[in-house]
């Protein structure tokens, strides 16, 4: 799994064999100029997730929920994870879970909303955290998350996603749970992997210790727009072939 965000980037990842386009709420940061992914509207998401899903047909599209969309009453979170399928296109939802998301997650997947669950390091939490740092270090929180990845599976949440967690609790999690779990800074013992798009071609300025660039599309961009202007600032483009004269025109000069 990666994050996809837009069109071009969902066909990449399509062609690539990607089985799940995460249009994640980290779209925030690493696309609005966001400072967290708090301010993220289900209006913004909505569109990112349109543009995903009407470019992929292979690749399962999973929108997140974005922080406040869900949980506050069921009806609107229900209406909410349903946009993204029914006008979106998306194929299922991913909340950031907690006690709190249980019987929400069971309500969703009865009403055929399929759900990805998160648990360790929810960074919609950033307040309360006061920050990212790893979760389920402490013996008392990681019995918490295995149970609560337990609970979800129960309610019958398809996936789970294992974010910044030991990866020795990522293991035992992955051998309690029949679904798979997908990690991200959870080590290799999760049944998939997941990193930010942006983070892992290179393109962001900068990444979590956890994470890995497997190219410098940053570099190549830079180079291009400084190509580009240094090619405009010498007038060396356009070159002729990039224009044309229409004969027959008066001169207006
Ligand atoms: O929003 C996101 O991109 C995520 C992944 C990092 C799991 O939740």
């Amino acid at each position: 799994m990666l994050t996809a965000y837009d069109a071009p980037t969902a066909t990449l990842l399509e062609e690539a064999g990607v089985d799940i386009a995460l249009v994640g709420d980290s779209v925030g940061n690493v696309t609005l100029g966001y400072e967290t992914t708090l301010p993220v509207t289900i209006d913004e998401m909505a569109s990112h997730v349109g543009a995903v899903a009407r470019t992929t047909e292979e690749t399962l599209v999973v929108a997140d929920l974005p922080f406040l969309s869900y949980g506050v009453d069921d009806a609107t979170s229900i209406n909410n994870a349903g946009r993204m399928l029914k006008e979106e296109g998306a194929g299922a939802v991913k909340l950031e879970s907690g006690p709190h998301t249980v019987s929400l997650t069971k309500q969703m997947t009865e009403l055929g909303i399929p759900v990805m669950a998160h648990l360790g390091l929810t960074p919609q939490h950033v307040n309360r955290y006061g920050g990212y740092p790893r979760q389920g270090t402490e013996q008392d929180e990681a019995e918490k998350i295995l149970d609560l990845a337990r609970a979800h599976e129960e309610a019958g949440a398809f996936s789970l996603v294992l974010e910044h967690v030991p990866s020795n609790l990522a293991a035992d999690v992955t051998a309690a749970l029949e679904i798979p779990t997908i990690g991200i800074g959870a080590g290799p013992h999760c049944d998939g992997q997941v990193l930010v798009f942006n983070d892992a071609v290179g393109l962001s300025e900068w990444t979590p210790s956890f994470s890995k660039q497997f190219g410098d599309v940053r570099g190549e961009m830079q180079r291009a727009v400084d190509s580009y202007v240094e090619a405009v600032a010498s007038e060396a483009f356009p070159a002729d072939e990039h224009a044309h004269e229409e004969g027959g025109l008066e001169d207006f000069y």
